[in-house]
């Protein structure tokens, strides 16, 4: 195969810029209390990391962490992880998670897409996060959408039976495309009626991009599916 087919299509495009000295205590002094280095093809083993057996939330693409932090200080009972290479919003959601002394989060800051595939045990995690993904509006970016078939694939089988997936999206179109991949996949089961929509629930604080897009008229579905394996 050439070079060019097998270039892995991506999700994100890295963003940079000049951190904070907040965000390079985070991202240097606390990486070892919070951050995750998945090696290789190696299983993360998820107790061992949490130091507990308590259920796992995997939420991808958290941005600045702001609305993840919220749902760790709100749900100690539950353990989550936050995949994200923005280095900045890695950064400051591990010196937050430490002023607030959390020990339900841990961080990894590499391509998702790799990280489930490679690092994450079958049948190990309660629940699927994915707040205001990268829309990738024009058509011929639509291949760089993160939710894709395979990829819902690959989280059914992550989440155990009973598992949830909640997703929200300003992007209409982009909504019509997860709810049309949640519902041609045989194990999701929507928890509305068939083809609808929520509103935010309680639980899911409004994120930055969501008033982002709220600034700019965008309307917001949620949608919350089970794995009914
Ligand atoms: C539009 S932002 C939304 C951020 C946040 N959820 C919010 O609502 O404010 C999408 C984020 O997903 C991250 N992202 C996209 N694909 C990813 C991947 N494959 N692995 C890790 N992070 C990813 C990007 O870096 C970006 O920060």
């Amino acid at each position: 195969m050439s070079e060019k087919s097998t270039h892995k299509i991506q999700s994100f495009v890295r963003r940079s810029g000049r951190l904070s000295a907040g965000q390079k205590f985070g991202l240097n002094e606390l990486w070892s209390q919070y951050g995750i280095d998945p090696v290789a093809e190696n299983t993360i083993d998820l107790d061992s990391i949490f130091k507990n057996k308590q259920a796992v939330i995997l939420e991808i693409g958290f941005g600045n962490g702001d609305s993840l932090l919220q749902m760790a200080i709100n749900e100690p009972e539950r353990n989550f992880l936050g995949i994200e290479v923005y280095e900045a919003g890695v950064g400051r959601l591990i010196n937050e998670a430490y002023k607030h002394g959390l020990t339900n989060l841990k961080i990894i800051k590499e391509d998702a897409v790799e990280v489930l595939k490679n690092n994450i045990a079958d049948n190990s995690l309660v629940g699927f996060q994915l707040y205001f993904a990268d829309p990738w509006h024009k058509k011929k970016h639509h291949k760089r959408r993160i939710v894709q078939n395979e990829f819902m694939h690959t989280i059914s089988k992550k989440l155990i039976n009973g598992g949830f997936v909640h997703m929200a999206t300003d992007w209409e179109h982009y909504a019509e495309q997860m709810m049309e991949t949640l519902e041609a996949h045989t194990h999701f089961k929507n928890t509305t009626t068939a083809h609808n929509y929520l509103s935010r629930p309680e639980r899911r604080p409004i994120t930055k991009f969501e008033r982002r897009g709220q600034r700019l008229g965008h309307g917001v579905w949620d949608m919350i599916f089970t794995n009914e394996k």
